[in-house]
């Protein structure tokens, strides 16, 4: 069986002084659940956040890592070096990574395997743009970003594998994808890889939905069979808001 998600992406936001208020926050608002419960702090904040929330079931997640095992990359940061921390899980393939640092398809196949390989966790996103939507082009684009990241995979790494649908134009516009829309993807993207592996893992994979979800739309976003949770940017900044969203799934 496929598990629950909540996870909040901070992005570039939060000082070490408000990481530590936030986490200390949601650790005591954080309500009675079975979702998996995750927050992406910034790196420079990363280790102390897994420290203050050693007593916590919130887990602190890393935004990204460099596929090189380590070296001359300046200003990278390594698999081993998240694996060291305690982390256990990488958001990978963000769009923001795609569209303001040139995150490939290839890039992103390189780093889903290295990360496999240190044992960690990914949580793999992508989504399509407004002009592929508009343009009815976006079941394809998808597939595409899926196909070229990850279906090189072996069978048996996708119980590590977390899919994360964010249509880039909602992504923090304020405009949703609807219920509807995300789960008629979500569908398409376990058709997809059930044609490419089998039934089995496209069932048990975990398909987040992410773009403008708010403690008012989540339940119904939520409420979609192939709907697993969402992946949170601007309404994890605020515990309340994350902390209703939580109570949604
Ligand atoms: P918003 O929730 O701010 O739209 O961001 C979604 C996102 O990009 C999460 O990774």
């Amino acid at each position: 069986m496929r598990s629950k998600i909540v996870a909040g992406n901070w992005k570039m936001n939060k000082n070490l002084a408000e990481t530590e208020a936030l986490l200390t926050e949601l650790a005591a608002k954080l309500p009675d659940t079975n979702a998996e419960v995750m927050v992406a702090p910034t790196f420079v904040n990363l280790a102390s956040a897994v420290h203050s929330l050693e007593s916590s079931t919130i887990n602190a997640i890393a935004q990204n890592m460099h596929f090189a095992e380590s070296g001359a990359y300046t200003g990278e940061i390594s698999g081993d070096m998240l694996v060291s921390i305690g982390v256990d899980t990488v958001i990978l393939g963000h769009s923001e990574r795609r569209a303001y640092f040139g995150e490939t398809d290839e890039i992103l196949e390189k780093k889903v395997k290295a990360a496999l390989a240190k044992n960690l966790r990914v949580m793999f996103c992508f989504g399509e743009e407004l002009a592929d939507r508009k343009s009815e082009n976006h079941f394809k684009v998808v597939e595409s970003q899926i196909k070229n990241a990850l279906f090189s995979l072996d069978a048996s790494a996708w119980s590590s594998i977390i899919l994360a649908y964010e249509p880039v134009w909602a992504i923090g516009t304020g405009e949703t994808a609807s219920a509807d829309q995300a789960q008629e993807m979500h569908a398409f993207i376990r058709k997809t890889i059930t044609e490419a592996y089998n039934e089995e893992i496209a069932n048990n994979v975990s398909i987040l939905y992410g773009g403008s979800v708010k403690p008012a739309n989540a339940e119904e976003i939520f409420s979609k069979p192939d709907v697993d949770g969402g992946l949170i940017g601007g309404a994890a900044l605020v515990a309340d808001n994350f902390v209703d969203i939580i109570k949604a799934i």
